[in-house]
């Protein structure tokens, strides 16, 4: 049986990417589910921000929406926004899609002294970029290698943090 420790605070992820609406919110709304499914919600907090200004304040972009929808995942509410300073503090892991948001994170965090910032598919047995569906406009694989990233990130998380 897995059972998480009982007196640690929650283990906080912030998923990060350029405009906060295509493939990090996908990220944050698949890994919440994944977690929910578990039994895992109440020991993580989960959320999502973008590198970039552009899409400030904008709502999750309809090809995520509509591959979260496909399995049943509301997005509904999600705004874009951005990364700050403060963040590196807040969260356990900050993890970027691509090699493009991990310079872009550490330009904005001044650094990783800690050692919490990684590409989500750094946790995979691949480990690669995931491609932005806001240039490429498939979606579908970007889908699949977010998926593959949030079951090797939990598979990792349960093994780091867990008494078995
Ligand atoms: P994301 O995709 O980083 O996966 O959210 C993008 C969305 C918007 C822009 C760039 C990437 N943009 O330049 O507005």
């Amino acid at each position: 049986m897995i059972c998480i420790h009982k007196n640690k605070a929650k283990t906080s992820i912030l998923f990060v990417c350029l405009g906060n609406i295509c493939r990090s919110p996908m990220a944050e709304f698949l890994f919440r589910d994944l977690l929910v499914r578990h039994g895992l919600n109440e020991h993580f907090y989960v959320a999502s921000a973008a590198t970039s200004r552009e899409e400030l304040g904008n709502p999750v972009h309809p090809g995520t929406r509509k591959k979260l929808a496909e399995t049943g995942i509301s997005c509904a509410g999600k705004r874009a926004s951005q990364l700050s300073p403060a963040d590196y503090q807040r969260y356990d892991w900050l993890l970027g899609m691509d090699s493009g948001n991990i310079r872009d994170m550490l330009r904005i965090l001044g650094g990783d002294s800690e050692g919490k910032v990684r590409r989500l598919l750094d946790f995979s047995a691949h480990p690669r970029d995931i491609a932005d569906p806001w240039f490429t406009g498939n979606f579908d694989v970007t889908y699949a290698d977010i998926q593959e990233g949030c079951m090797a990130l939990l598979n990792f998380l349960l093994a780091e943090e867990t008494v078995r």
